[in-house]
């Protein structure tokens, strides 16, 4: 194995832990939702994917570090075996914090052991898993971040992550404008240079109408005046499925949007804060993004759309290693397309399907992502939580049409004439 390997491995696996360092053994221990699992849960559960898929079958001799963390740390592969119900991954008070980090070493140590002794054939077969291990392990950065800011933003004392971020904030973003594209016969997924999960593939051609699209994210300002205008009060603006959420969660407002004194205030990983309206309005679901884009006469854009404007775009963006765990506004002196990268999810109208003859990887892996496609929407970009090395114009996330804890929001999209 390449030595640059190993320190990738390395630096991706500390970043988890750094990710953590904020938080004390009870902030870990925390699932504030059945959707949100504890900063303990992923520290654990991206250290049994390399002791599982990788030192298992391919460390000769390995012995689990401990047997029953197969139970508590497996989170949906069926083919490995039976596991704690998702919802109950806040109970497991042990192990502690401490042995988790335990286990995070032993694990490491077995992972170098195994990258620095294996020979070019085995680290032919070896590479793609370790690849994989480490992009889920970023996911689970993220998923860290989001949950951690779900169980403290519902907390009634509602405590900082961490310091709200050094300089001023700009209070201004570019004007809203709009970029056109042709359409016509475009080519979608993976190209095949570097990793990429096995549902960016395989590569295929669509056709589009022409379209444009906004050249920036929909801001906290104008989803405000979306508010104000009894948005969330008008059933013609809603799917049905959507109305019947708005009514059920007694949604009014983005995730961790307060309305007190007069004043819009937002939790954030820095704290509670006043909305800054050149910021991208973030934490709304599906419905709500589907909602608003019709209350603005405009659309959400299909992913191949997405994708055909974002291919050959640099991966730049205010993404996790800015540090800022928070969107941006975008600058006001930016050309065609702001904030394709970082963050917020952008929301498509595309159902998360599989694309022709796609076909899930063999074995277990094949669990990834192939199982889920049904009842999810995609979403494109990354965020403000995604590391720069996990995202690309042909990566596909998804959730539920009603989740709202992801850092996700609006791009706007519309129909083109030809
Ligand atoms: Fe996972």
């Amino acid at each position: 194995m390449l030595k640059g390997d190993l320190a990738r491995y390395q630096a991706v696996r500390a970043r988890t832990e750094a990710l953590c360092a904020p938080l004390s053994p009870e902030d870990m221990m925390v699932q504030s939702m059945p959707d949100a699992s504890p900063a303990k849960w992923h520290l654990a559960h991206t250290t049994w994917f390399f002791e599982t898929f990788l030192l298992a079958p391919h460390l000769p001799g390995y012995r689990p570090f401990d047997p029953r963390f197969a139970y508590l740390f497996n989170s949906y592969y069926n083919a490995v075996g039976e596991r704690i119900l998702r919802s109950k991954r806040g109970t497991i008070s042990r192990p502690g914090a401490e042995q988790v980090f335990d286990y995070r070493r032993a694990v490491d140590r077995a992972m170098a052991e195994l990258l620095q002794g294996a020979s070019p054939d085995t680290t032919r077969t070896l590479a793609p898993l370790v690849e994989l291990g480490l992009n889920h392990e970023q996911q689970h950065q993220e998923l860290i971040l989001t949950d951690i800011k779900h169980a403290f933003g519902t907390s009634p004392v509602q405590p900082a992550y961490q310091e709200a971020p050094e300089g001023p904030t700009p209070s201004a973003s570019r004007p809203l404008g709009w970029v056109r594209y042709g359409g016509g016969v475009v080519e979608v997924g993976h190209d095949g240079r570097g990793f990429a999960f096995d549902n960016e593939s395989p590569r295929h051609r669509v056709y589009l109408e022409p379209y444009e699209l906004a050249n920036r994210l929909v801001t906290n300002g104008e989803y405000l005046a979306f508010i104000e205008d009894r948005g969330y009060e008008r059933p013609e603006l809603w799917l049905s499925e959507g109305f019947e959420a708005v009514r059920s969660q007694g949604w009014g407002a983005p995730e961790y949007w307060h309305f007190r004194d007069g004043t819009w205030r937002a939790y954030t990983l820095s704290g509670l804060t006043e909305i800054n309206q050149a910021e991208p309005v973030c934490h709304v679901s599906y419905y709500e993004a589907d909602a608003y884009a019709r209350w603005a006469g405009a659309r959400l854009p299909a992913e191949a759309e997405w994708e055909a404007a974002a291919a050959g775009f640099p991966i730049v963006g205010n993404l996790q290693e800015a540090g800022r765990f928070h969107p941006a506004p975008a600058p006001e002196a930016d050309s065609r397309l702001s904030q394709l990268f970082g963050d917020v999810w952008e929301w498509t109208g595309s159902a998360y399907l599989a694309y022709p003859n796609f076909r899930p990887a063999a074995g277990a892996i094949g669990e990834y992502n192939g199982k889920f496609m049904c009842g999810q929407m995609v979403l494109r970009g990354g965020s403000c939580a995604t590391p720069a090395t996990h995202i690309r114009a042909s990566y596909r996330n998804f959730f539920p049409p009603g989740a709202r804890w992801q850092f996700s929001g609006i791009r706007l999209a519309r129909g083109a004439r030809p």
